[in-house]
């Protein structure tokens, strides 16, 4: 992984599998625009369409369904924009979309444009401390403004603290009210298991870079009777909803990405869980302070995705450990978004019911396929100097008393 000896940004980008990399090499030379009528118009063609295949039979659903974007980003703008349109068409009263705040900015920035320039009314639901939705909460929104929605969101696993969403449960309950669900599945595709054709979910958003893809590749899996605006008007490739010549190397690429992650996801599951355990256990010793986000316990295995560890360092910017961690050779992120080059408080933790200062002493280590036991060792033998050094260098939030609960612990527990 690039010169950095210890990578742990996976849910940032992963590094290109080997299955990507030998689809890259054995198309890069291909010349034709997939639209040509010509010979090598028709290989490119062809490439698309198989992989469109391959992909639908690697996630399960239709090929049909699958429409290729330029990424995770674009795939959610479609999805909800797209969506909210054709709903208001339809129902100009409808015009709320009901979400968390956990979502990724992908989505949260998406709903909050559509508000300040559509007319969109968001409602949010409230989240547990381990960052689930609250179930009967998203249900009770969705029962008191059913008339006035006109689709839902929900990730199905968080981009900072891991946590895997009820998504089918869900997306159920939004389609006994006749609203429409799209799932952000970036962070989950390939990691667990994701059911996108469960009952109620109208539309999906992956990206090919976070499983060892390429960068700049993506798709929404759309039903076939969803009738979203387009966003993008041209040449009306992918269905007249996403005009754009493709990148046949890149979806290529992505679906062979795909097939590869799927196949392993069992197995990779089991080893990055023993990863994280190792992780965790160690931090326990190595930072006694810090407080590991999301669900735990014995039945959190199936609610968290195995290779995120999201913690709280109390009196720690975030942005400081991140650098000495960085000195020492290992890449790890805060997890939430830089703005000028300052970072600021996750609001993933802070929609878990966090306070600002919390939310600014955050790290996300996450692991993937490349990730060894040397590479968990390694940040534990570097962390302790660098969480020393960041609570010298001045927390955000004052000094620590050491009394930090753990929000792992108990669901419904304060972050
Ligand atoms: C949950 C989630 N959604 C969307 C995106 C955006 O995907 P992309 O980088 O392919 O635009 C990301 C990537 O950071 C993500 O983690």
């Amino acid at each position: 992984v690039s010169s950095t000896p210890v990578y742990l940004d996976y849910a940032a980008t992963a590094p290109l599998a080997p299955a990507a990399r030998a689809s890259i090499l054995e198309h890069l030379d291909l010349v034709g625009n997939p639209n040509s009528l010509h010979g090598p118009g028709r290989a490119a063609h062809r490439l698309v369409e198989e992989s469109r295949e391959r992909l639908a039979a690697a996630i399960g659903v239709h090929p049909s369904e699958i429409l290729f974007t330029s990424g995770g980003t674009e795939a959610d703008n479609l999805g909800l924009k797209g969506a909210f349109w054709a709903a208001v068409a339809e129902r100009p009263r409808a015009r709320g979309i009901l979400l968390t705040g956990a979502e990724h900015h992908a989505v949260l920035d998406t709903v909050e444009w559509l508000a300040r320039h559509e007319g969109a009314v968001p409602f949010f639901a409230p989240l547990h401390a381990d960052g689930s939705v609250d179930l009967p909460a998203w249900e009770e929104l969705l029962a008191r403004h059913a008339g006035d929605l006109a689709l839902s969101t929900l990730m199905w696993a968080n981009n900072e603290v891991g946590t895997v969403q009820p998504v089918v449960a869900a997306a159920a309950a939004a389609l006994r009210v006749g609203v429409p669900l799209h799932t952000d599945a970036v962070q989950a595709l390939g990691h667990v298991p994701v059911a996108l054709r469960a009952p109620g979910i109208a539309s999906a958003a992956l990206s090919a870079h976070k499983i060892g893809g390429p960068v700049g590749v993506g798709a929404l899996v759309l039903g076939r009777d969803r009738t979203p605006v387009a966003l993008q008007h041209g040449g009306g490739q992918e269905r007249s909803l996403r005009s754009g010549t493709l990148d046949a190397v890149g979806v290529a690429a992505f679906a062979a990405a795909a097939e590869a992650a799927v196949a392993a996801l069992d197995a990779e599951r089991t080893r990055l869980e023993g990863l994280r355990s190792r992780l965790v256990e160690g931090l326990a010793r190595a930072v006694p302070h810090a407080v590991v986000n999301g669900p735990a316990g014995p039945d959190a295995v199936g609610r968290r995705l195995p290779g995120t560890v999201h913690v709280t360092l109390p009196g720690c910017e975030g942005d400081t450990v991140l650098f000495m961690l960085d000195m020492a050779g290992i890449a790890s992120s805060t997890g939430s978004a830089c703005t000028a080059g300052v970072a600021g408080p996750s609001h993933v933790l802070m929609a878990m019911g966090a306070d600002e200062a919390t939310a600014r002493c955050v790290q996300r280590f996450s692991l993937g396929a490349g990730s060894t036991e040397a590479d968990v060792d390694a940040l534990l033998a570097a962390l302790p100097g660098a969480v020393a050094a960041a609570s010298a260098a001045g927390p955000a939030s004052g000094r620590h008393d050491g009394t930090v609960r753990r929000t792992e612990t108990t669901k419904g527990e304060a972050a």
